[in-house]
Parts: C-alpha cells; sequence; structure tokens
C-alpha cells in the first residue's frame, strides 16, 4: 500500500470507522479522542512529545501502521479502548499515575525509576555492538534517550516496568516487566495488553555476575506480590543463548517458536518463547 493510501487510512479509521463503530462501554465517541488514545499508546506516552502536529500527515510510517493496527484491534475486540484511554490519561495527568515504590532492593542491587544522568550511559550500551548482537542494529543516541524515557513511562501507565539497574552507585542497563502493546504470534498474544513480557539488557562488563537473574528475581516477586501478576512470558532471538539461559534459570517453560513481527526477514527473526505460569518466584 502506498504512503498516501495509509494516510488516508489511518484518516478513514479515527474520523470515520471508529467514531461509527463507538459501543455503549467505550469512554470517548469523538474522532480527535479516538486518535489521542491510538498514538499515545504507540508513542509509549503523549504523542505530541514526539510528533509535530498533525499526525496524519507526520506520524512517521511505520508508527502510524502501528496505530493504524492498534485501532483495528479496538474494532474486532483484541484491544479494550477504555484501558488504552486510562494509559492515555495517566500519561498527560488527567488519571492518577499507578502507584510505584521508588526501588526494589537485593543487598547493594538497586532497581530502580530512570533518572536523566541514565541517558549516557545507556546510550553507551544500546551503541555497543556485542550487547546488541542479537536485534538488528545498535541504537543511535536519539533512539536511546527515547527508549529510556519510554521505559520510565511505563511504570506510570501500568504500575510497573523495566526497572533501571544499580550497583555500587552505577547504573548497568535495564531488567523488569513490559506490557505487550502490539499483537503477537503466539497463544494469548492475539489481545493487545494481556500478556506480560519479561526483558532484560546490560552493559557488557555487567555480565557474567547474576544480575540479570537476581534482578529478575526481584522483579517477579514484585509483579506478583504488589501487581497480582503471576504469569509472564520472555523471548529472544533464537541464537541468545545467555538470554534464554536466564529464563532458564528463572524456571521458564520453554514454549516453541514464532516469527517476531517487528524484526525483518532474516536470522534473528525467529524468536524463542519461554512461560512462566503461577510464578511462586522469591527474591
Ligand atoms: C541477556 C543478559 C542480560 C544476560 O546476562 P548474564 O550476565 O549472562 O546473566 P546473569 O546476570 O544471570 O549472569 C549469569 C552468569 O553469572 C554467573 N553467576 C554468578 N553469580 C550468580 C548468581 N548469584 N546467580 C546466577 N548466576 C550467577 C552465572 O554462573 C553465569 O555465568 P556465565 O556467564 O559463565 O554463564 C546479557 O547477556 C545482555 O545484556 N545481553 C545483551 C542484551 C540482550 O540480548 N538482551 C536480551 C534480549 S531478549
Amino acid at each position: 500500500m502506498s504512503e498516501a493510501a495509509r494516510r488516508a487510512h489511518w484518516r478513514d479509521l479515527v474520523e470515520g470507522r471508529l467514531p461509527e463503530a463507538a459501543r455503549p462501554g467505550w469512554p470517548v465517541r469523538l474522532d480527535h479522542c479516538f486518535a489521542r488514545i491510538l498514538l499515545d499508546n504507540t508513542c509509549g506516552g503523549p504523542w505530541r512529545d514526539q510528533i509535530r502536529p498533525p499526525a496524519h500527515a507526520n506520524m512517521p510510517l511505520d508508527r502510524l501502521d502501528a496505530a493504524i493496527a492498534l485501532g483495528e484491534a479496538v474494532l474486532t475486540g483484541h484491544a479494550d479502548l477504555a484501558f488504552l484511554n486510562r494509559r492515555s490519561l495517566a500519561w498527560r495527568g488527567k488519571i492518577a499515575p499507578a502507584a510505584v515504590p521508588d526501588a526494589l532492593r537485593d543487598g547493594g542491587l538497586i532497581l530502580r525509576r530512570w533518572r536523566p544522568d541514565d541517558t549516557a550511559p545507556f546510550a553507551a550500551l544500546n551503541a555497543d555492538p556485542r550487547v546488541m548482537a542479537h536485534f538488528p542494529r545498535p541504537r543511535t543516541e536519539a533512539e536511546s534517550a527515547a527508549e529510556a524515557r519510554s521505559c520510565d513511562l511505563r511504570f506510570v501507565a501500568d504500575g510497573f516496568g523495566p526497572w533501571a539497574v544499580e550497583q555500587g552507585g552505577r547504573f548497568l542497563g535495564f531488567v523488569g516487566a513490559f506490557r505487550i502493546m502490539r499483537a503477537m504470534p503466539f497463544p494469548g498474544g492475539e489481545q493487545i495488553g494481556a500478556t506480560i513480557e519479561l526483558g532484560w539488557r546490560l552493559a557488557r562488563d555487567a555480565w557474567g555476575r547474576g544480575i540479570a537473574t537476581r534482578a529478575a528475581r526481584l522483579t517477579l516477586a514484585d509483579l506478583a506480590g504488589r501487581c497480582g501478576i503471576r504469569a509472564v512470558v520472555a523471548y529472544t532471538a533464537a541464537g541468545n543463548d545467555r538470554s534464554r539461559a536466564v529464563m532458564e534459570r528463572l524456571g521458564m517453560v520453554p514454549s516453541g517458536t514464532f516469527p517476531h513481527p517487528a524484526v525483518p526477514d532474516g536470522p534473528l527473526r525467529t524468536h524463542r518463547l519461554y512461560r512462566l505460569e503461577r510464578a511462586e518466584v522469591t527474591a
């Protein structure tokens, strides 16, 4: 489909099909409200912080496609509009943000909310080809800064997220939980927002000390105890043995493979899925 056709599809969706389909349980009925909800949830925060209006003209095409997919999922019942609206309103300060502890601790290992001075060490590890070997490419400084911001905004919307990991006063990367906000091709993954994923990325010199595993155990205990979340998944490119070893140390169960929809065709596309059901892990 051409760029013009995709942009026209977006306008037809938010200006026509969604308002016309408005149902009794839906919190909004106006076109700009549908656009706000879909764009905020695609951007992981208030969309105007990232995109110059008007969004229908300026939204990068890959993200416009993601926003369209989210809107189509609302229409088919695979995404809950009220839930997406609450996330958007929390980011905009219109409803109270989720309550989140400042930090989780295991001895000298600290999982905490992100700070502005994490941006530089995060950019350094995201530019390291060894750390990014199983991703399509390393991140630029701007992409890395945007990722750090969106990591912290997840706590505001969901009450949990990828924690900044600190030890000995040094930022080492992140470990934590992500609500999966796109449809995924594995059982349960079709309902957007319903599945929680564990994830981790540490600076190269922090590997080999058990930090990811300890931090993931802290995360799981917090998810179960504070958030009532006991089922999680994790997945990684099939060749990422270190990441799979963390999943196995956590007692996660191999659950097949799937083609990652955001990864281009090639050797990194096939991902191995692991599941943990009713986690009883203590930190
Ligand atoms: C994935 C990643 C976080 C795993 O890091 P890691 O250091 O291998 O994993 P852990 O922190 O659990 O440490 C395990 C190692 O520490 C050792 N260790 C020491 N003390 C330990 C403890 N208390 N508990 C567990 N392991 C311990 C283990 O024996 C193991 O050693 P090994 O390196 O010889 O295998 C890291 O490789 C990474 O950041 N990779 C790049 C980003 C990435 O690919 N992320 C995943 C995308 S899906």
